[in-house]
């Protein structure tokens, strides 16, 4: 029997005004799979991980995680389904060091808690020296466990994405949304985000990746989504993706450039 794909997009519809940003999209994820999720510029990949996180409401379409509609839920609620994402843009909290990055992450989450540590309560000491530890191990899980007492701003790019991924991974997704992780990165950098990314795949979670670069997707994505002004282009393997006209068009120019280049082959 199969079962239910862990995310599935299906005819989702998304416009601003006049422009539709997103188009009778259906996408499906498998779980334990890290699908890519590519597209020239402006093509309507962060809107779709604004929908899917319902940061956005989706025009019409249907979002489901395990089967089950997320669509209508509001944010909070789809988090508390096992969601969680990281930005196109670096979102860290300027005067606070990484671990103190990722411990907010997990009080935000648990705003008693907060209070209860205004109150310095003996309840709120422990749950602060346990969040505390678990701050460091999401760190550790990252390769950042070396970093935890530096400033966020003192770090470099490729460290700073990595708060983020631990930071999402605090709220213990099930589904991770990564929009262009390696997004800055040099190749040695961003081959490391590939590599921790497939990390989390065996530790059992699934990945939706937003990625512009070709080398990265087809060494590290299982299945990918191509978008173009809002729609799915292809969907495949990477090497069928990349291979396909259309593609090759979207990104490197006209049609008939990419069949030629393809028959000088
Ligand atoms: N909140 C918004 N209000 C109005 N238009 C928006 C909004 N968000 C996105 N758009 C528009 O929708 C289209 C898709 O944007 P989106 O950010 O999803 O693209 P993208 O594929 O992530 O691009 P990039 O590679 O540049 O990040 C663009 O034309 C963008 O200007
Ligand atoms: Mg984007």
């Amino acid at each position: 029997m199969m079962s239910a794909p862990m995310l599935r997009l299906e005819g989702v519809q998304k416009s601003f005004g006049g422009l539709t940003a997103v188009a009778a999209l259906s996408l499906e994820v498998p779980a334990g799979c890290v699908a890519g999720l590519m597209g020239p510029n402006g093509a309507g990949k962060t809107t779709v991980i604004n929908l899917i996180t319902g940061l956005l409401r989706a025009d019409s379409g249907v979002i489901a995680l395990d089967g089950a509609p997320i669509q209508h839920l509001p944010v909070h609620a789809i988090a508390a389904r096992g969601i969680a994402r990281t930005y196109q843009n670096v979102r860290l909290f300027a005067g606070m060091t990484a671990l103190e990055q990722v411990m907010a992450g997990s009080y935000l989450r648990r705003r008693t808690s907060l209070m209860a540590s205004f109150l310095a309560l003996p309840s709120a000491r422990a749950a602060l020296r346990m969040t505390r530890r678990r701050a460091l191990d999401l760190l550790a899980r990252v390769g950042m466990a070396a970093r935890a007492d530096e400033l966020a701003e003192t770090l470099s790019y490729g460290e700073q994405r990595r708060i983020e991924i631990a930071r999402a991974l605090g709220a213990g997704p099930r589904l991770l949304l990564l929009d262009e992780p390696t997004a800055g990165m040099n190749a040695q950098e961003s081959e490391a985000i590939g590599r921790l990314v497939h990390t989390l795949r065996d530790d059992g979670l699934t990945v939706l990746m937003v990625e512009h670069n070709v080398r990265l997707v087809s060494d590290f994505c299982d299945q990918v989504t191509v978008m173009s002004f809002g729609r799915a282009l292809v969907h495949g393997t990477p090497t069928a993706c990349m291979a396909d006209p259309e593609v090759q068009e979207a990104y490197f120019g006209r049609k008939e450039d990419a069949q030629r280049i393809r028959a000088l082959r």
